[in-house]
């Protein structure tokens, strides 16, 4: 494929790299060491336009294409991985579902506000006991005269207690299975509906991962999103998207990584000369930079097939299974470039490290990526 950037498409990638690098990395000892929420770098997102990439115009979005949305996740995860997130989940998964099953009025109602960053989105699909089986989720809706009562609790929820509007999946009718899902919009002031425990996370820090809990929570009745049972498949079909801005974060972390390798290798001597010209390390840096492209190819692949409107599931799962294998793999190989100094927090491939991991395990595990990408082979 093609990998060469359109004009408009560089600019973004540039854009996004400067904000990084000059206003991110000031704050990431704030996040690593007080896991403090980036609020006022989410404020500074939305004024340059970031929180509403790939959202039309007529919604209040900057309406570029999907790969634009892609490079911008990718460069923010090559300083700040906690960023990346905040920004794939509020759009895929907090904005998308809106904008694609939503009705003239949701869409009026909640779009433009989640596209300016004046709202910011999150999910709930996922529960104590309904992981990676999220059809068998347990949350339930019980439809009374104008609103839903919802009872039930979901678990690492990404920017949960952060957001201002949830997109959540639950039952209404418990015997239909994955087909008795549905979606509704909560607003985070819902009556009955509370915030739980921030979980302690090995890596990401400064991103919120909380629970949500309802309890008789009211929800209005225009607030359901597409049709009753419709649920699951709403979940599924924005997790395809959702899925290559996850492989996007994966493959920041795994080029700044590689970018950090690669530097200290050129500089630090011994046995009388730069290790990155001794075998040992130099084919290690060779395997991380085949891998690194590998993964970018199938990250914009999958971008680009969603940009021309195509399927593009298939390429989603297998661009997030390489591109998270590919971040754990090289960060790893990253800290033992650096040796001592890699397993302290003088450098940042420490924390490229633990915030590879998670790439590995959300929006579907490495083992369900499989499951979806064979379930396409076996049906061709
Ligand atoms: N698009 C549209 N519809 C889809 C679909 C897709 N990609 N995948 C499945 N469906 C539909 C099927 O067509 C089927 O429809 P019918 O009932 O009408 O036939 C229905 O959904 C059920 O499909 P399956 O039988 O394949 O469903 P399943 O129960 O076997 O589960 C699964 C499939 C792929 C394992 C799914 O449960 C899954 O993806 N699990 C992982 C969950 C996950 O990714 N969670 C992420 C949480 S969000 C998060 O992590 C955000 C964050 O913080 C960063």
């Amino acid at each position: 494929m093609n990998l060469r950037f359109t004009e408009e498409q560089e600019m973004m990638r540039k854009m996004v790299r400067d904000f990084a690098n000059e206003q991110i990395t000031p704050f990431i000892e704030e996040m690593e060491e007080n896991d403090t929420f980036p609020r006022q770098i989410v404020n500074q997102m939305g004024e340059l336009g970031l929180m509403g990439i790939p959202i039309p115009e007529e919604f209040g979005g900057a309406g570029m294409d999907f790969t634009s949305y892609i490079i911008a996740i990718n460069e923010l995860s090559k300083v700040s991985a906690t960023v990346g997130v905040i920004l794939s989940v509020h759009t895929s998964v907090g904005t998308n579902p809106i904008l694609y099953f939503g009705t003239e009025e949701q869409k009026q109602k909640y779009v433009p506000k989640l596209a300016s960053g004046e709202f910011l989105g999150a999910f709930g699909l996922t529960e104590p006991s309904a992981g990676s089986d999220a059809g068998s989720l347990k949350t339930s809706a019980v439809k009374k005269g104008d609103h839903y009562v919802l009872n039930g609790s979901k678990v690492f929820i990404t920017n949960g207690g952060e957001a201002d509007t949830y997109v959540v999946f639950a039952s209404t009718n418990s015997e239909a299975g994955s087909r008795g899902i549905s979606a509704f919009i909560v607003e985070k002031d819902t009556p009955g509906f509370t915030v739980g425990k921030k979980e302690k996370k090995m890596g990401l820090h400064g991103s919120n991962t909380v629970m949500l809990m309802f309890e008789d929570a009211i929800v209005p009745a225009e607030n359901l999103l597409g049709q009753e049972g419709e649920g699951f498949k709403i979940a599924m079909s924005n997790l395809d998207n959702g899925r290559i801005g996850i492989a996007a974060q994966a493959l920041g972390i795994a080029e700044a990584a590689l970018e950090a390798a690669t530097n200290y290798a050129k500089e630090r001597k011994q046995f009388g000369r730069a290790i990155g010209t001794q075998q040992g390390i130099g084919f290690k840096l060779a395997d991380m930079g085949t891998k690194v492209e590998a993964a970018k190819l199938l990250v914009y692949q999958a971008a680009n097939l969603k940009d021309r409107g195509l399927k593009c599931g298939q390429q989603a799962s297998m661009a997030k299974l390489f591109a998270s294998r590919t971040a754990v793999e090289v960060a790893i190989e990253a800290v033992q470039v650096f040796g001592g100094y890699g397993y302290t927090k003088e450098y940042p491939v420490e924390r490229f490290f633990r915030d590879a991991k998670v790439t590995e395990i959300y929006e579907g595990t490495s083992e369900i990526q499989k499951m979806v990408i064979n379930k396409y082979l076996m049906a061709d």
